[in-house]
């Protein structure tokens, strides 16, 4: 049994990330917070001062970051295109740099699950209504069926998620980690239900990875592969996300591709549905990344439900080398203290998570035994 707040606990070792050094293990997992409520989409002084409070994780991945206007599919969530964008990131780099943090952009393109009140349809692989939610500027709306891409939509998305990569780098970012995982449009590609193409970017697994690569490829032009990282995994949701049999090859086929190219990381989500049934079944548990561990040769992040007996354990047998954390982060600003000394952890006021301003957002407290630090 590992003495979770010794300092020799696994989740309080130093680490290298790719070149980048992490003073321990503990990952604030990518939290959409909706607080970028402004025409344009501009991260404010809040949210500088909320990941600032933040910055004693070994590491903090954004809130997903939309790579283009036509990216956009969930109402007040911050871009990563314009000039006023760029400012606004630099003042939260500068913030979390100097509280000693390191921060990677999420790069986000949402396809299917943006709607028409954004001011376009959407667009995605195919025609497929993904049936989920839009969180629009006028509410929760239906999703509806996208508008199948043209070529020319993928090459310029392509040279999107690359422009994307360069403006982050160019605020003070320590790197990118690109969103294919999960309902989004990377996703949506190598989803055999939502990919139907019968071009080059569909069909086969191979196929339907093509996109990701030459996301992948595109974005390496403009950042060393020691600073990009990805976001993927078999996990996915239910409805057109079910697992079905080529879920786990699909996953399994893109990861071992992508362990050749020297990235920063994979960030990879445990179970947030029961797999029991599916075919995602022998993977419940810590299996999914036992199993993954055994294809990504780099560094491995694991997350969903952690806690710190469970993030020791996992780093402990090799199967993770970092442990994300998403929810605990929200209502724990002092996360990485709180673990060291064992202290009880701030629940969630799921009525501020997704709302404006600084209540629920910047206004959650320290723990008592760190307020003076
Ligand atoms: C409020 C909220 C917003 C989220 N926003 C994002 C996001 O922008 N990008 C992303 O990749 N994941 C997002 N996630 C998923 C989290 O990164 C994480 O995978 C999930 O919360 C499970 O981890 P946990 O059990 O530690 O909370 C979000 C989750 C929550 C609860």
């Amino acid at each position: 049994m590992i003495d979770t707040t010794s300092s020799k606990a696994p989740l309080f070792q130093p680490t290298l990330m790719g070149d980048l050094e992490l003073p321990n293990r503990i990952v604030m997992s990518p939290l959409t917070r909706m607080r970028a409520a402004n025409p344009g989409l501009v991260p404010t002084e809040l949210h500088a001062e909320y990941y600032a409070q933040r910055a004693s994780a070994g590491l903090i991945i954004s809130e997903g970051a939309s790579i283009s206007p036509e990216a956009v599919g969930w109402a007040d969530t911050p871009g990563l295109w314009s000039k006023e964008q760029l400012q606004g990131w630099s003042h939260v780099l500068e913030a979390v740099h100097a509280k000693g943090g390191r921060m990677v952009a999420q790069l986000w393109h949402t396809g299917a699950i943006s709607h028409p009140d954004f001011g376009a349809a959407p667009m995605s692989a195919s025609d497929v209504n993904i049936g989920y939610e839009s969180t629009t500027p006028l509410g929760r709306k239906p999703t509806v069926a996208p508008r199948p891409m043209t070529l020319s939509d993928i090459h310029r998305t392509v040279s999107d998620y690359a422009k994307a990569a360069r403006n982050a780098m160019s605020v003070g970012f320590d790197g990118v980690q690109i969103q294919a995982n999960y309902l989004y449009l990377i996703a949506q590609f190598l989803n055999r239900t939502t990919n139907l193409r019968t071009d080059e970017y569909g069909g086969s697994i191979e196929k339907r990875a093509r996109f990701l690569f030459e996301v992948i490829e595109a974005v390496l032009q403009e950042v060393d592969p020691r600073r990009v990282g990805v976001r993927i995994g078999p996990m996915n949701e239910v409805g057109a996300f079910a697992a079905n049999d080529e879920t786990l090859p699909m996953a399994e086929y893109a990861i071992r591709e992508l362990s050749d190219y020297g990235l920063s990381h994979a960030l990879i989500m445990g179970a947030t549905t029961d797999f029991a049934g599916t075919s995602l079944e022998p993977l419940a548990g810590d299996a999914m990344f036992r199993h993954l561990r055994s294809i990504f040769k780099g560094t491995l992040i694991a997350n969903v439900g952690m806690d710190a007996e469970r993030g020791n354990r996992l780093i402990a047998e090799g199967s993770a080398d970092l442990i994300a954390f998403g929810r605990p982060f929200i209502s724990n600003p002092d996360l990485v203290e709180r673990l060291a000394v064992g202290a009880p952890l701030a629940e969630i006021d799921w009525n501020t998570v997704y709302a404006s301003g600084a209540r629920g957002y910047t206004d959650y407290p320290r723990h008592i035994s760190t307020a003076v630090a």
